[in-house]
């Protein structure tokens, strides 16, 4: 069988030569291993420790040629994983910025496999707001952060910013590397965010979706083999690498991006928070202020019922967002919009439901079983349930 590879990314930090060990525990785990440095990187070490403890040559730089294919396209494309340990505040605020200028960074662009990012530097560095606003924005992409180590560092402070110890680092990598490829040719179509439905030129209705939940359900089905659809209102987050996504405004325009594309699919997960009502009419002019004014609204299609009115193969898992009597109601819309399975979510629990990393959710089916998923991360229980839908339906 073809050995896992994985791609080394070493910057130019102090810690660049804890990422020699690295590279030794990588191949010792048996991976095949390739390391690209930057250039600061290797003031620090020489790539010549790399190439000896790895078996292969090491990459630094981006315009030199190989065998007629296009270097960073290759390397982007050749691993399971992309590690970069230490990630300089450098490198981590161009990777947020999408800035593509050194082969490291190219191939991080190009790349639609996970990466692991290892920030390493001094604390105050760290705890700097546009380090940590980088990090956030990382995150909302779908890196995947490793927090850095307190203790002494390098300058002689005390603090967070030390890069964990490589066998830490590998042993995450290897938990992440068991991630499932059960969804292999499946056709998927996730919904995420709010809708806006528009009031005049200046105003809309919306509400407070982030489309976070969403988001995390389309990069676990992508990370699982699916092929991710994902159909999205406003949101400030970005969508995850290789799924093809689109921005709609109206719950008619989600409506129509949906049913285009529903005959095609097996699966759909809904959990946009669709506006029920939009005005009955868009002011062509800003309303005036002025005293009290009445707004007529008009129902708006209920997509999801409608897709359940019309399903032959696909699996339908719609979301049901509620403030009380959650497993009542959330039984009513299974049944009453014939879905497979429906994720309800209890909008008065801290932590979780709307704009909120976290979420806890109780999942129905079809069959009535109910099961409980206790709170942890947006991402940890769009993977729980891609495993229900996995065991139940695949
Ligand atoms: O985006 P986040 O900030 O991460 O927040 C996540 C979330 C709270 C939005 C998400 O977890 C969630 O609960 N989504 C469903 C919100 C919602 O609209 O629930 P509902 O009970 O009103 O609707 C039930 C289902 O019908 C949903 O799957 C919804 O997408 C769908 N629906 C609703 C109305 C409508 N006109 N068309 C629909 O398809």
């Amino acid at each position: 069988m073809e050995r896992k590879k994985i791609l080394l990314g070493v910057t130019g930090g102090i810690a660049a030569y804890k990422a020699a060990e690295l590279v030794r525990l990588f191949v010792k785990d048996g991976f095949d291993t390739s390391v690209i440095m930057t250039a600061a990187a290797t003031n620090l070490v020489a790539p010549l420790t790399f190439e000896s403890l790895s078996g292969n040559p090491v990459h630094v730089d981006l315009f030199k040629q190989g065998a007629g294919k296009i270097r960073h396209i290759e390397l982007a494309r050749r691993p399971s994983m992309i590690v970069i340990a230490p990630a300089t505040a450098n490198t981590l605020g161009k990777i947020a910025s999408g800035i593509a200028d050194n082969l490291l960074t190219t191939v991080v662009l190009a790349a639609s496999v996970p990466v692991l990012l290892v920030p390493s530097m001094n604390v105050d560095m760290y705890n700097h707001p546009r380090v940590q606003d980088n990090l956030g924005r990382l995150k909302d992409c779908g890196y995947l952060i490793m927090e850095p180590d307190e203790g002494e560092l390098a300058c002689g402070v005390e603090g967070r910013g030390r890069m964990p110890e490589p066998e830490k680092i590998a042993r995450f990598v290897l938990d992440i590397l068991k991630i499932k490829k059960d969804y292999v040719s499946k056709k998927v179509l996730v919904t995420a965010g709010p809708t806006r439905e528009p009031l005049d030129p200046a105003r809309y209705l919306g509400n407070y979706s982030t489309g976070k939940m969403g988001f995390a359900l389309a990069r676990a089905f992508r990370e699982r083999g699916a092929e991710v659809c994902l159909v999205h209102g406003d949101t400030a987050i970005l969508p995850p690498a290789g799924v093809e996504a689109i921005r709609v405004n109206t719950a008619m325009e989600m409506l129509g991006e949906v049913e285009k594309r529903f005959d095609r699919t097996d699966i759909v997960v809904k959990a946009a928070a669709v506006a029920d009502y939009r005005p009955a009419e868009c002011q062509d002019r800003k309303i005036k202020k002025g005293d009290r004014i009445t707004l007529e609204l008009v129902p708006n299609p209920d997509i999801l019922a409608m897709l359940g009115a019309r399903k032959e193969k696909q699996v339908l898992v719609g979301f049901a967002a509620e403030t009380e009597k959650l497993i009542k109601h959330a039984m009513q819309k299974l049944r009453a919009k014939n879905l497979d399975m429906i994720v309800a979510n209890d909008l008065t629990i801290e932590g979780a439901g709307f704009a909120t990393d976290t979420n806890k959710v109780t999942v129905i089916t079809h069959d009535g079983k109910i099961r409980e998923i206790p709170l942890m991360s947006k991402y940890e229980v769009a993977h729980r349930l891609l495993d229900i839908i996995a065991e139940t339906w695949l």
